[in-house]
């Protein structure tokens, strides 16, 4: 065949199957036979096969899997992935539907009701209509770089219906069906089984070797668009029809309720309907509809405050509590933790559960041999709920906590006004251990490949003691450790080097400084800027800064004095880690005294060019102002990027100050 002629069967081939592949995958309607698909899609390798030159990343072809990765590339987010607030009950959704009701000046909000789908957290990105790059959430700022893999989901479209730049995120997910085959093929190999669909979506989505996704049979919802720029666009269920529109596949199951009362008959409706669903749900998610509201509302520092994830009832299964463990944490707290006769709870297997401290091990009057009822908190931490007295045999006995550390042997100590028994010898090496996987932890310092075994192997070899050592690994010693190869150390050492460039708030959070979690790190970080002006800083100055309560002051304070730990940070400075802040600046408190924006409501509308709506958001709230979502006659500034639509109208028609970005940016420059 000519090369032509080749050249436009291979168009006509790519546009059939694609057009096929939607009925199929996204659609669910198939409006060609399996064999016939298969038929083209044959012709379409071969073809290509003899013709590599016209092979594109976007010929349906691709869906096979391509070659393996080294590494993930990591991903910055361009909106922050956030998570939800959670609900377990009735009273929970009509607690939010009064914050809500609260937050909006008492006007009346429709819900937007979705099935919360078990699987993971994806974006994806399309340019002019192409599908150029697919990622995990990861710490919800920075996820990893998956479209190799995203390509191999065949509901995922290459090419959208409209040319257009847009994110759009859902929830990947491995179908029930699916899960068990794959489980029963791995039993059959003598592999060990997943633990779930959802561990089986995420183990599929990170594979290097995109072969491997691509025999996973997984599949996705896409439940939001990561910025909306589309004026026409007002609701949540609008944008979900728009996505819809595009080729992409939503789930079908969603409603839009006109109150909180038809959101908590939807949910009941689904504790029942559940079991019966093709894929993994874990509960609901309700979402206020009117985009409008939903800037109104806007967000605390980890999830929005305009929606809400229910989530159904805990599974509780009995099982017989064998044996209680001591574990020593990175404060050198004791904790008792529950062995546990292994139970499925959930769709995980669970033989630990944590028992907190000894108070609680006598409220609940747990022994050795009881046989307990088990659950996991929002479906994630084991817990033991309570004894059944009525089975005990006589044979259980009694547990005491130790007096002393079981890792280090010294006298354990009860604080004051606390519950738990503390090691506090500082050179305890169980302390210490946890200390630094801490330190590597996502919210922290996030090495990628040094997870608590790696940093126990190093810690055990004498080659890191504390977490400057980390800085000064070399090579050649990671390479006697067992199971470390040339190409994880190498990128390791690499992972390691990165994260030299972090900015200050993920060092003060791994620090592990008593009290300061990881939002007080981000919120003294943004204040401070550097770490010697922290340091610097005394009692008065950090209790002056928003957030930042006494115990967290003193704790502070007592931490920089500490000759080790001056140490610690010149040596970590010497070694070339970062100590300044890298995101947005915080307005000095005389550009607030000054700002236009001072007690101010401002609309922003329209596609901004320069910054992006949160930048811009950010800014304004940090000057004093408020955001809010739609233009009324409380509204005192309205600013306009391109393409901007009602809102604009309806500000001219009141008479509102208008700004353009342009005029925007002059005025908050300095
Ligand atoms: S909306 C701002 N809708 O649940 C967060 N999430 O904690 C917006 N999820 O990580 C999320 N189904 O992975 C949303 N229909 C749905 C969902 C859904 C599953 C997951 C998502 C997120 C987590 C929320």
């Amino acid at each position: 065949m000519e090369k032509h002629e080749a050249k436009s069967r291979i168009d006509q081939l790519r546009e059939l199957l694609n057009e096929y592949g939607h009925h199929y995958y996204v659609l669910d309607k198939p409006i060609v036979s399996d064999a016939e698909y298969d038929q083209l899609m044959q012709e379409l390798v071969s073809l290509e096969e003899k013709h590599p030159e016209l092979i594109t990343d976007d010929s349906p072809t691709v869906r096979v899997g391509g070659e393996p990765l080294p590494f993930f590339n990591k991903v910055q987010h361009d909106v922050p992935m956030l998570s939800l607030g959670n609900a377990f009950n009735e009273e929970d959704l009509r607690d939010f539907d009064r914050r809500v009701k609260q937050g909006l000046n008492e006007a009346e909000p429709t819900y937007s009701c979705e099935l919360k789908i078990d699987g993971l957290a994806v974006s994806l990105k399309y340019e002019q209509g192409k599908f150029i790059r697919g990622a995990t959430r990861g710490d919800g700022s920075v996820g990893e770089d998956i479209t190799q893999n995203l390509k191999t989901i065949r509901s995922i479209p290459l090419r959208l219906k409209e040319e257009v730049t847009l994110e759009v995120r859902g929830e990947a997910f491995m179908p029930k069906r699916s899960f068990e085959k794959l489980n029963e093929a791995k039993e059959a190999a003598g592999e060990e089984k997943f633990a779930n669909p959802r561990n089986a979506a995420a183990g599929s989505l990170r594979q290097l070797d995109p072969k491997i996704a691509a025999k996973r049979n997984l599949d996705l919802f896409l439940y939001s668009l990561g910025r909306i720029e589309n004026d026409q666009i007002t609701s949540h269920h609008q944008a979900l029809n728009y996505i819809q529109d595009l080729g992409l596949k939503i789930n079908q199951e969603s409603r839009h309720c006109r109150n909180i009362d038809e959101v908590i008959e939807y949910v009941k409706s689904w504790v029942e309907k559940r079991p019966d669903l093709p894929y993994e749900i874990d509960g609901i998610v309700i979402k206020v509809d009117e985009l409008d509201q939903q800037i109104t509302l806007g967000f605390t520092a980890k999830s929005p405050r305009w929606a809400i994830a229910y989530k159904f009832p805990a599974e509780e299964v009995v099982t017989k509590l064998i044996g209680i463990d001591l574990n020593v944490g990175r404060t050198g707290v004791v904790t008792p933790t529950a062995i546990l006769e292994p139970v499925t709870v959930a769709g995980t297997t669970v033989k630990r559960a944590s028992l907190h401290n000894e108070d609680l091990i006598r409220e609940k009057d747990i022994k050795i041999g009881d046989s307990v009822v088990v659950k996991k908190a929002g479906d994630i931490i084991p817990e033991v709920v309570n004894v059944l007295l009525e089975l005990r045999t006589g044979e259980e006995q009694d547990f005491h906590m130790p007096t002393q550390c079981p890792e280090c042997e010294s006298e354990l100590v009860r604080l004051e006004g606390e519950v738990a028994l503390r090691c506090i010898n500082p050179k305890c090496p169980a302390q210490i251990r946890e200390g630094l996987t801490h330190f590597v932890s996502r919210n922290a310092m996030n090495i990628d490949g040094l997870g608590e075994r790696v940093i126990a192997q190093l810690f055990a070899e004498g080659l890191v003691e504390d977490v400057a050592d980390l800085y000064k690994l070399k090579r050649e010693q990671l390479l006697q450790l067992e199971r470390m190869g040339e190409k994880s150390v190498d990128n390791l050492l690499s992972a390691i080097e990165a994260t030299k460039e972090n900015s200050l708030e993920k060092l003060l959070f791994g620090l592990g400084i008593r009290f300061v979690g990881a939002k007080a790190a981000k919120t003294l970080a943004m204040h401070f800027e550097t770490i010697e002006a922290l340091q610097l800083a005394d009692y008065e100055t950090l209790k002056a800064v928003n957030e930042i309560g006494e115990k967290m002051a003193n704790s502070i304070v007592n931490y920089f004095e500490q000759e080790e730990v001056i140490e610690l940070i010149n040596e970590l400075n010497e070694l070339g880690v970062s100590m300044t802040y890298k995101g947005p600046k915080l307005p000095s408190a005389e550009d607030v005294q000054e700002s236009p924006f001072l007690g101010k409501t401002v609309v922003l509308t329209g596609k901004l060019a320069q910054l992006t709506r949160d930048e811009a958001k950010e800014k304004i709230e940090a000057l004093g102002g408020k955001i809010t979502g739609s233009v009324s006659k409380k509204t005192d500034l309205v600013i306009v990027g391109e393409d901007a639509g009602s809102k604009l109208a309806k500000a001219q028609e009141l008479g509102i100050t208008v700004w353009s970005e342009e005029q925007f940016i002059e005025e908050t420059a300095n």
